[in-house]
């Protein structure tokens, strides 16, 4: 697939199964991440790759997380929750691995690791596979963060879930590009 139509094609999946992105397409997937722009070479990234049966341990995170928000909710809405973590064969959790002593702003830092994560899923749609994006409170919950190896100082910017569509469905549309487009400075 050529660069631009993945960039024009792009979409995120609606479900996702088997085959995941195996070792070699995984490989190109974290090495486009790595690609991302990176102002001060800081590397500001950190990826955990989540398969197999540690999806399920995801989805005990979830569940905690979930109890732990609200702790009104049921057994059936905290098994929807654990249920999350295996709605794609393979998740990498994405997040901008932040230092404050340096003089690159934190918000600098945090968009080098959602463009990394932009990039991976570009990378895995080029590929035949495709991915979802998502965040929800997890992403924001010490606990989790914890659980998963950050530091408190690290910022998760999402669980990219990644496979083989069941279904590919339409884009969503995203209305007219020129409605959001000033060109400023020009002569009348
Ligand atoms: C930082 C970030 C976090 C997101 N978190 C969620 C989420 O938790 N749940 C969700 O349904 N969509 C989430 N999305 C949006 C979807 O990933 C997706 O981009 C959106 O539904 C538009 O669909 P499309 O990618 O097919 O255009 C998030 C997107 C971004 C950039």
């Amino acid at each position: 697939m050529q660069a631009i139509d993945a960039l024009l094609k792009r979409r995120s999946a609606r479900e996702l199964t088997e085959p995941a992105p195996d070792e070699g397409a995984l490989e190109l997937i974290l090495s486009s991440a790595v690609r991302a722009p990176d102002h001060g070479r800081l590397r500001p990234w950190r990826f955990v790759v989540v398969r197999g049966g540690a999806r399920e341990r995801l989805g005990e995170l979830f569940a905690a997380h979930a109890q732990r928000a609200q702790p009104q909710l049921g057994a059936q809405a905290l098994q929807r929750e654990r249920l999350r973590a295996l709605r794609a064969p393979l998740i990498v959790v994405v997040a901008a691995h932040c230092n404050p002593a340096v003089k690159i702003p934190l918000i600098e830092q945090t968009l080098s690791a959602g463009a990394a994560a932009h990039a991976m899923m570009l990378a895995a749609f080029a590929l035949g596979f495709n991915a979802m994006w998502k965040t929800g409170g997890p992403a924001y919950d010490e606990t989790v963060k914890q659980a998963l190896g950050f530091a408190s100082t690290d910022a998760i910017v999402g669980f990219l879930y990644l496979g083989t569509e069941t279904a590919p469905a339409a884009a969503p549309a995203r209305g007219e590009w020129r409605d959001l487009v000033r060109y400023w400075g020009e002569q009348a």
